[in-house]
């Protein structure tokens, strides 16, 4: 279904981000009918270029970062829809021929793919030009301060210029398709959300792993680390929607709310929780340190942790969230670990059986549900436990396994007005309330991270965290 005709704007619209994920969605988006033929894409950044040059950097971007099966042959249709100004950010050039080319009583996104720092003369801009109207809407990416001071700061930028409903705070986890997944099976099904409590479920294992390392980005990475990189965004966002209570109504402020109570009970988590990893390689520039500029960098690639959200339905339950780079595969999966059943009529030699429901995020997007039930068989009462698998590609058809990729989602929420997937100030706020404490205590301490091989499960110290307590990470592999 079309949206309505909207104009946006991309600021920085030759970087990175707008090559790789940003066109390639709207392309996408195009393809599938959903641009109306109205609907206008504006590139803007500082460099001298007329549209058609822009055009012709916006198609090598798509052969670049399209998927390769892809067909392309509306992409000359697609070109026409964009244009292409010089603006400069802190100054006046090319503002005025923007405004003249933004229609009125359409819906405007403004798309702030540049360093925060430029944010706040980008907001102050858009109004003095009269670019900005009551149906404009911007967008801004991560990171969003690098802790709870900057945030605020960048809040009230923002807040100085748009009301909190215009701004859509991207966190790219919350349009992917099984992320909204979790919403539905906790939701939608009366089979799960009764056992989905601390009477019933033995912890939970949140794991992102990524088989990539720093590559190219040591310089923005090595002054994040994974706490702010990953943690304080994508694994929070993951956490609170596993944990949050149902909220009423799957509407933008109610679904944040809950989300915003999780992070508002989470404890602070003593130095014993949470283990740092930097990984090392015997292969000539393939360890961290040689990644990045800093050769004695203390910086975190791997961080692994157990938390207490403390209210009634969690208390007593942990979450065990671990996240890391060059590990040996990429990995993302929430594993909800139910208890034992209370009493085993088959007598104790049996072992353990637990039922386990774990939802994949990437690769193979799907969910496992493992049961107990009898090993085939003559030899007695032998429980084994079996995944009831739900590969969403062979559930649902051939369909499925093009998942749309988070961009193209949340784009499109933009330009329909739902912030249902966007992270509100006071959610980002709290999450970096949280996270400061314990990045400022490793800095206070001078912690260094553990070290731990490239293509592992992260440093041994990682493991530890669970066995002693009895328990066990789930395997990392696809
Ligand atoms: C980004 C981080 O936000 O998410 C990267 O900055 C990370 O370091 C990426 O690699 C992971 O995203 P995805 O979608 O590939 O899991």
């Amino acid at each position: 279904i079309p949206v309505e005709d909207f104009d946006l704007v991309i600021f920085g619209g030759t970087g990175d981000l707008a090559r790789r994920k940003i066109l390639p969605a709207l392309f996408r988006r195009f393809q599938a009918g959903q641009m109306t033929p109205e609907s206008r894409i504006v590139g803007a950044a500082r460099s001298e270029m007329d549209s058609a040059g822009y055009r012709k950097d916006v198609r090598a971007a798509l052969e670049e970062f399209l998927d390769k099966d892809r067909p392309k042959a509306e992409i000359d249709d697609f070109l026409e829809r964009i244009d292409y100004v010089a603006v400069d950010a802190t100054g006046d050039g090319g503002w005025d021929e923007l405004s003249k080319l933004l229609r009125k009583g359409v819906t405007r996104a403004f798309y702030f793919s540049v360093a925060p720092s430029l944010f706040g003369a980008l907001a102050e801009r858009l109004h003095q030009h009269g670019c900005a109207g009551p149906k404009c809407r911007i967008v801004v990416e991560k990171p969003f301060g690098r802790d709870l001071h900057s945030a605020r700061e960048l809040n009230k930028t923002l807040r100085d210029h748009f009301s909190e409903n215009q701004i859509y705070r991207i966190d790219h986890y919350l349009g992917k398709e099984t992320v909204q997944n979790l919403m539905a099976v906790r939701f939608g099904n009366v089979l799960f959300e009764p056992l989905w409590n601390a009477h019933y479920v033995d912890h939970v294992q949140i794991t992102v792993a990524e088989s990539v390392g720093v590559d190219g980005r040591g310089a923005y990475y090595d002054k994040s680390g994974a706490m702010r990189d990953m943690v304080q965004n994508h694994l929070m966002q993951l956490l609170c929607l596993t944990a949050m209570e149902p909220p009423a109504r799957f509407s933008p402020d109610a679904v944040r709310d809950e989300k915003l109570k999780v992070i508002r009970a989470l404890e602070a988590v003593p130095p014993a929780d949470i283990v740092r990893g930097q990984y090392v390689s015997k292969s000539k520039g393939e360890s961290y340190l040689d990644q990045v500029e800093d050769p004695g960098s203390r910086t975190e690639s791997f961080v692994a942790m157990k938390l207490q959200v403390s209210n009634w339905r969690w208390a007593g339950t942990p979450f065990y969230l671990r996240t890391g780079k060059r590990l040996k595969a990429r990995h993302t999966e929430i594993a909800v670990i139910f208890k034992d059943a209370p009493h085993s009529i088959f007598g104790q030699s049996l072992g353990r059986h637990r039922n386990v429901l774990a939802i994949r995020l990437q690769p193979n997007e799907g969910m496992d549900l493992f049961v107990t039930i009898k090993e085939p068989g003559p030899g007695g009462m032998r429980l084994v436990d079996v995944p009831l698998d739900m590969t969403f590609a062979d559930a649902l058809g051939p369909d499925a396994a093009d998942v749309p990729d988070a961009y193209e989602r949340l784009i499109m929420d933009v330009i329909r007005g739902d912030q249902t997937l966007f992270m509100r100030g006071d959610e980002v706020e709290a999450a970096w309330a949280w996270t400061d404490p314990i990045i400022e205590g490793w800095e206070d301490t001078g912690d260094r991270p553990k070290t731990y091989e490239v293509d592992s499960t992260g440093p041994e110290e990682a493991a530890m965290l669970l066995h002693r307590e009895g328990r066990r990470w789930r395997e990392i592999a696809n």
